[in-house]
């Protein structure tokens, strides 16, 4: 990806992302045969990512934060891993990466899954709201 991202010049960037945009967004759908429980998922979601992702995952133009549907199920999963395993996010000079990172380099691969499958969840419509620690 970045080979082809460095042939980009802005105008074409700027082409690309408008193009990306327009797409139509289809719900993200499970590709895992066994799902784990996301109880637990659902309630990190609510405490440790919907303040930047926004509580349906929609991202926040602000925070600069991905929304969290759209992509498919091993996406999130493999982009997850990279944060925690330091391939994403890392970089010093990356300032919205590590926001994510900082709290991926805490789960483990369970976990990771778990937050998977929730996102398909949330991609439907769970509003996890109504696991919100008041
Ligand atoms: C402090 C704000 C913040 C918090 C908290 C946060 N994120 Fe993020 N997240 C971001 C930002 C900003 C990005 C875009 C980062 C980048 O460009 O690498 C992002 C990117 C991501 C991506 C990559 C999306 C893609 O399309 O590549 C995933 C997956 C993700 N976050 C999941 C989570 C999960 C799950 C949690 C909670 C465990 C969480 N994030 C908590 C701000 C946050």
């Amino acid at each position: 990806m970045r080979a082809i991202a460095l042939m980009l010049d802005e105008e074409s960037l700027a082409e690309a992302a408008k193009k990306a945009a327009s797409l139509p967004r289809i719900p993200t759908t499970s590709t895992n045969p066994n799902p784990p429980n996301t109880k637990a998922a659902q309630k990190m979601f609510a405490d440790k990512c919907m303040i930047c992702h926004r509580w349906n995952g929609s991202g926040e133009v602000v925070f600069r934060s991905s929304p969290l549907w759209g992509v498919q199920d091993w996406y999130h999963a493999a982009q997850l891993r990279k944060y925690r395993d330091g391939w994403r996010g890392a970089d010093p000079n990356d300032f919205d990466g590590p926001k994510t990172a900082v709290i991926a380099s805490r789960l483990t691969d369970e976990e990771i899954d778990a937050m998977t499958a929730y996102l398909v969840e949330l991609a439907h419509g769970d509003d996890p709201r109504a696991v919100m620690e008041r």
